[in-house]
């Protein structure tokens, strides 16, 4: 099956576009998803399906992957059974045929299904909410998410280009990237977490202590796995053996989709990268702006002077 989804990315090599945004409900979306708007909005999950929710390049990729380990209690070889996203599908994707969309994908598999989104919350399908699904939410600091979805930009060729680093910042800041306003996002799950029960985790305290946010998951999963199961997990999900296991590390979507010689989809995976790329002056320019859009949120991120 790996190979049939790499196999179908180089089949549509000469559909791959940069596809430009368009709004839905004023959130800018890639023209592919946007103009297949429809289905997507009238998904209808099964109440025992999990949503994870992130703004791109928050840790969506790691967090389905510490998943589908529970889910099989920490069987490396049943988590290499296909790449991540054939295992656990991408909700609004819709990419040229013959790949498949999102909704193609989840079609073929019985629930309960791993389904991952960038959607903000007020555009995810309401049957998730209408069926009391799961959700985790991962949020990651505003400006190693930047910086992440920076590289990201340049080396997925099915994105808008993302022009000069100072004023990719800006469009940062405007919520003009693809999936809106990092800003919004954060905010509109966190004022939804309890309401819909949703796990609201952070990438840094997955880097502080991993293991403690694999027990976390697995609570709110309602699930128990031994201890050794849970150092093996964290093993199999530590940054360096995500980079190296192919049904991991995005190497199912070669160039031209994902051009890795750009920038590899398993880039750096730590915190604090952003002090290598902001300039001092960037650095209190945005952090200005983040006050005024953040003031009244009390989302517990950590400060990372
Ligand atoms: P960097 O670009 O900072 O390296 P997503 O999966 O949401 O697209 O997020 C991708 C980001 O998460 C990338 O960040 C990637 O390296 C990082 N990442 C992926 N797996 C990771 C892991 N196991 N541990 C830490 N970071 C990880």
């Amino acid at each position: 099956e790996e190979i049939s989804y790499s196999e179908a990315i180089q089949k549509a090599s000469a559909s791959i576009t940069r596809f430009p945004l368009i709004p839905i409900r004023g959130v800018p979306l890639m023209s592919c998803i946007a103009q297949n708007w429809d289905p997507i909005w009238a998904f209808r999950p099964d109440p025992s399906d999990l949503l994870i929710a992130t703004y791109p390049k928050a840790g969506t990729t790691w967090t389905q992957e510490i998943v589908d380990l529970l889910i099989h209690n920490g069987d490396a070889e049943a988590c290499k059974r296909a790449p991540t996203p054939v295992r656990s599908p991408f909700l609004e994707i819709h990419s040229p045929p013959p790949i498949p969309s999102g909704l193609d994908l989840l079609k073929t598999m019985d629930p309960p299904r791993v389904i991952k989104t960038h959607l903000p919350f007020q555009l995810v399908p309401p049957g998730f909410w209408e069926n009391k699904c799961k959700a985790i939410y991962v949020a990651r600091n505003a400006k190693d998410n930047l910086v992440s979805y920076y590289h990201f930009d340049c080396m997925n060729k099915t994105q808008p280009e993302p022009g000069p680093w100072d004023g990719y910042i800006h469009k940062f800041m405007r919520g003009e990237l693809s999936w809106g306003s990092w800003y919004d996002h954060v905010k509109g799950y966190w004022v939804e977490r309890e309401k819909r029960n949703i796990l609201y985790l952070f990438y840094e305290d997955m880097k502080e202590n991993p293991r403690r946010e694999v027990e976390r998951i697995m609570r709110y999963l309602d699930m128990s796995v031994s201890d050794e199961v849970i150092s093996k997990i964290v093993e199999l999900t530590s940054f360096k053996n995500m980079k190296e296991n192919p049904m991991a590390n995005y190497s199912c979507v070669p160039a031209p989709v994902f051009d890795h010689s750009v920038s590899p989809f398993m880039r750096k995976g730590e915190v604090g990268d952003w002090k290598n790329h902001f300039t001092p002056e960037q650095s209190k320019m945005f952090d200005e702006d983040y006050e005024k859009q953040m003031k009244d949120a009390n989302i517990p991120f950590r400060t990372l002077i």
